[in-house]
Order: C-alpha cells, then sequence, then structure tokens
C-alpha cells in the first residue's frame, strides 16, 4: 500500500487531476461496495480481485495488530512483571525489611533514596507522581530518609523493583529484568530519568543490594556455606556485574581468584542474533526463561538437560533445575512478548559528539580490511549469522567462563551500542578496561601488525557503533 502522500488520491487533488466531487463519487462508493461484499447478500456478484485484496488487507491487519500488541504487552512484562518472584525476594530473603528499617517494621537502618542510588538503583521519572518530582527537583522532600525510598516503590518508580503493598504499606518486593538490563538518561538528576531498556544497568551493585537482605538462608542452603560466605561472595562482584550460572556449577571465584562474575550485557539490537550470553547458551527465549526461573526465582517453566550433568553443574544437578515445573506457571505465558519486545529494541546510536567521525571512517576500513574483526563480527549485525561461537584458544583467553557454559565457548558479542558498555570494561568479565585495551589483545593475539594510527581510527569507529 503506498503510504506516502504524493502516490495518494489526495497528492491528485493537491495537482488538480482529479476533481472533487469524484473523490467525493468515490466515498460514497465506498460503502456500497462494502454491502456488496457482505456475505449473504445472495445475487450480487462479487469482484474476486477486490475480496482477494480485502483479504489480505485483513490478514495483514491481523499482523500488525498482533505485532502491535506483542510489542507493547512485552514492554510491561520486561519493566513490571516479577513472575511472583516476591516469594523469594519478600517472602524467603525478607529484602524489603532491609529496604523498610526498623522504624517501619522492618530491620535495621533502612535503606535512603541517596543510599539506594548509590547502590546503583536508578528512580524512573515518568512513574513518579507530579508532587513527589517536584519535590526532588526542588529538595524539598529528603532523599536521607527510608520514608521516600517506600514512597519512590508504592509508585513502581524504582527501575527493576516490584513493591507489593497491602493497604498502602509495603509488605514484600520482587524483581523485574528491567533490574539489570535497564538504566536511566539522568534528565532529573544522577540515578532520576527516562528509563532506557535494555542498557545493562553498569552502576548497580546486584551483590550489595542481595547482600542487604535479612536472610540468605536459600544461597547459603544450595551452596553449602554459611550465610556471611553468601554475603561475602555478593560483596565481591562489584558494580555493573552478576553471575547467573553460580547456583548451577557453585563457582563464586575464578582460578587466579578473582570474581567469577560477568559484566552485565546489553538487551538491546538482538535481532537477527543466534545465540545469546557471553558463552551462548541458546536463544533469548531459552535465556528468558532461564533467568526468570532458576535467577529471578520466578514460578514457571523450564527444561533444559544440560544442567542435569553432575560433573558440571552440581548445584542444578541436585536442585532440578534442568526440569522445573510450576502450578501456577507465572513466566510461560510472557515470553512470546517478552521475546518480541526485546528484539524490538534498537541499539542506540552514540552522540555525534563522542568520536572523531572522519577517524572513524578510515577505522571501518581497518575493521573490515586489515583488522580482520568483520569476519566474525560481520556488519550490519556484528555478529556471524549462523552459529557463532569461538574457543578460547581463537580468542587468546582463558576457558574458565566458556567452561561454566554447555559448548564450552564464547559467543561473538554484537558490537551495536558499544558506547553503553564503556564503564566496567569489555569482553565478559570486563577484563579490557578501554578500547584501546581491546584493540591491543587482538593486534598482539592475531599478529596483525596495526600501527599507531589504525589502532586509533579503530577504536573511533568502534566508539561510533
Ligand atoms: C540480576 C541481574 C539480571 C536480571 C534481573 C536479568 N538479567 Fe539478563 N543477564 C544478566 C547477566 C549477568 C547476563 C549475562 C549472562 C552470561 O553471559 O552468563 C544476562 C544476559 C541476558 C541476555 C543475553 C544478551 C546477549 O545477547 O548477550 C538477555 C537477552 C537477557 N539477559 C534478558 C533478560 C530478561 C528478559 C530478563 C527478565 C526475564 C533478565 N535478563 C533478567 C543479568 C540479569
Ligand atoms: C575469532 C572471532 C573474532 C574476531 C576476529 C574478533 N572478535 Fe571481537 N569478539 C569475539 C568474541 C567471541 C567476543 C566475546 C569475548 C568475551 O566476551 O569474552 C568478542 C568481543 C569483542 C568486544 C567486546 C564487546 C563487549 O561488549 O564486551 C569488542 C569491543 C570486540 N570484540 C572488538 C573486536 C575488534 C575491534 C576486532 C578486530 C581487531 C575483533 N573484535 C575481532 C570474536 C571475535
Amino acid at each position: 500500500m503506498p503510504r506516502s502522500s504524493e502516490a495518494g488520491p489526495l497528492a491528485r487533488t493537491r495537482r488538480g487531476m482529479t476533481p472533487r466531487w469524484k473523490l467525493f463519487g468515490t466515498a460514497l462508493a465506498a460503502p456500497v461496495l462494502v454491502i456488496a461484499c457482505l456475505p449473504g447478500m445472495k445475487g450480487v456478484p462479487k469482484n474476486p480481485a477486490v475480496e482477494a485484496e480485502e483479504t489480505r488487507l485483513g490478514y495483514d491487519a491481523r499482523t500488525d495488530a498482533h505485532a502491535a500488541e506483542l510489542l507493547r504487552e512485552g514492554r510491561e512484562i520486561f519493566r513490571y512483571d516479577s513472575f511472583g518472584s516476591e516469594d523469594f525476594w519478600g517472602g524467603q530473603l525478607r529484602l524489603h525489611e532491609a529496604i523498610l528499617g526498623a522504624e517501619q517494621g522492618g530491620v535495621g537502618p533502612g535503606l535512603t533514596p541517596k543510599q539506594a542510588l548509590q547502590l546503583g538503583l536508578k528512580v524512573d521519572a515518568g512513574q513518579l507522581p507530579e508532587i513527589l518530582a517536584r519535590a526532588i527537583d526542588e529538595g524539598s522532600v529528603s532523599l536521607d530518609e527510608p520514608e521516600t525510598t517506600v514512597a519512590l516503590l508504592r509508585a513502581h518508580s524504582v527501575v527493576g523493583v516490584k513493591a507489593v503493598t497491602r493497604d498502602g504499606e509495603v509488605i514484600g518486593v520482587g524483581i523485574t529484568c528491567a533490574l539489570c538490563h535497564s538504566t536511566v538518561d539522568d534528565s532529573i538528576t544522577a540515578g532520576i530519568g527516562a528509563r532506557l531498556d535494555g542498557w545493562p544497568n553498569r552502576d548497580l551493585d546486584v551483590g550489595q543490594v542481595v547482600a542487604l537482605a535479612p536472610s540468605l538462608k536459600p544461597f547459603s542452603e544450595l551452596l553449602g556455606v554459611s550465610e556471611d560466605q553468601v554475603r561475602q561472595v555478593l560483596r565481591s562482584w562489584g558494580p555493573g556485574r552478576y553471575d547467573a550460572e553460580l547456583n548451577q556449577d557453585g563457582k563464586a571465584t575464578r582460578p587466579d581468584g578473582k570474581s567469577a562474575a560477568t559484566v552485565l550485557p546489553a538487551a538491546f539490537g538482538l535481532a537477527g542474533v543466534n545465540l545469546h550470553t557471553y558463552t551462548g547458551w541458546g536463544s533469548v527465549s531459552h535465556w528468558n526463561a532461564y533467568v526468570a526461573n532458576t535467577q529471578m526465582h520466578g514460578k514457571g517453566t523450564f527444561f533444559d538437560p544440560r544442567l542435569d550433568d553432575p560433573e558440571r553443574f552440581p548445584l542444578a544437578a541436585r536442585a532440578g533445575h534442568g526440569n522445573i515445573r510450576n502450578t501456577p506457571d507465572l513466566i510461560s505465558s510472557k515470553l512470546a512478548a517478552l521475546h518480541y519486545y526485546q528484539l524490538s529494541i534498537p541499539a542506540p546510536k552514540p552522540p555525534e559528539d563522542s568520536f572523531d567521525a572522519a577517524a572513524a571512517a578510515r577505522g571501518k576500513a581497518v575493521f573490515e580490511g586489515k583488522g580482520q574483526c568483520a569476519t566474525c563480527h560481520v556488519p550490519p549485525l556484528f555478529v556471524e549469522p549462523g552459529w557463532p561461537m569461538h574457543t578460547p584458544e581463537e580468542l587468546g583467553i582463558d576457558d574458565f567462563q566458556a567452561d561454566r557454559s554447555p559448548d564450552r565457548r564464547y559467543r561473538t558479542t554484537p558490537l551495536a551500542g558499544l558506547f553503553t558498555r564503556q564503564k566496567g570494561g569489555f569482553y565478559h568479565d570486563g577484563r579490557f578496561p578501554t578500547y584501546e585495551a581491546v584493540v591491543d589483545h587482538y593486534d598482539g593475539h592475531r599478529r596483525l601488525r596495526l600501527t599507531t594510527e589504525e589502532k586509533r581510527d579503530l577504536v573511533e569507529f568502534l566508539k561510533s557503533l
């Protein structure tokens, strides 16, 4: 269907080729045509071409409506659905009690908004009640009182944290996908602004947030260590990091003694990409079911017999994470829309003044030529169409994280929107703190012999993605 006005009937009127009365006549004819096509109107001949066109339009319109609905639903789920995880975070860990503080019926001093922002939690300004937004803007509300945190939670404005309330009282807390995979644009102040879904929250100290919980019993029982030891592990992760395999294999540290957590990845620009996570566990919908059931502790169904291996995934095998069934299932019916939404989020473009455009254009040639980057990071997806998996030897890095995954390999990371991942470093564990460090690594490992200029141009190209 031509959409532009140039091709449409109005364009013709503008040019004076179709008199107004004729258009009016067409408008009158339309209902007549519809009536003529109504089923059961015997004896009125149908124009098969018109009928075919209507069937086609009806079919396409249904697909369009379905797409729009999935997108809308998926966005809601990504932002606000806790999949029943409040039974875990609120019920078992009692995390909300630490947020409330003793004065509001919880335990300890409570969590002030200032502290919450320091831990990297974000506030969605769009969800703030007008009065609270103005008070924050004017500085007339205290960011040093846990009461304010509770007001923010009640307004569902703390990104990724879903409060359960009864008669206005916060009685529990669950988490949503947005916790780790969204941030805000800081438009009001640092940590408060408009939501940016899909951006990894590299400020968020997930471990410290979880470590606030009065009880860590479910973790200590599964891992077979004390709650204090669990707290130590959680505190070792640091901002922008999380370990999505710890409760399967129990490996809290790498052989070099450093934390086994990975940096939070982007959840945008994923359409067209076959495998997900740094080690390619599966498709987006595989991983969503994995995370919702085994990490967020929501209630659903998850099947992945690769986890039944007692050698590689002793904790998963013992706890039965390879075959989870819950009734009611609060996850499976949401996976389609959730999948669709993630595939719909485009990778953001970096600000134009954040890189040197001329150097980036030269860097593109290095990326596609002498640097050999495009052999794996195939533009415009920046990942191989197919099975984009590589051995640690190919990459010139250790096998620790690869070995914690079914295929013992690393997946080529799609590079679009790379600038959102500068903080916390590049590669699965953030081992390369700068663009320069990544380029130097490839230059050495793959014997590229890039000149200083070529390296600089390549870096500018990476910044432009
Ligand atoms: C507690 C933090 C956290 C939460 C909550 C979380 N994720 Fe993740 N997510 C991660 C980490 C860490 C990884 C990388 C895991 C790895 O590579 O082993 C990841 C990986 C992903 C990936 C793979 C991206 C890629 O291609 O590399 C997708 C997609 C994703 N998460 C979507 C979701 C969705 C949808 C939800 C909600 C159902 C969710 N995540 C909840 C931390 C989180
Ligand atoms: C053999 C395939 C291959 C080649 C060639 C390759 N890469 Fe990669 N790249 C990968 C894989 C796999 C990863 C993920 C590694 C990890 O997370 O540990 C990756 C990760 C990256 C990252 C980090 C992304 C992030 O979000 O952490 C950057 C940046 C990058 N590559 C740039 C380049 C550049 C520049 C070149 C050329 C000089 C290049 N790559 C060549 C496979 C390749």
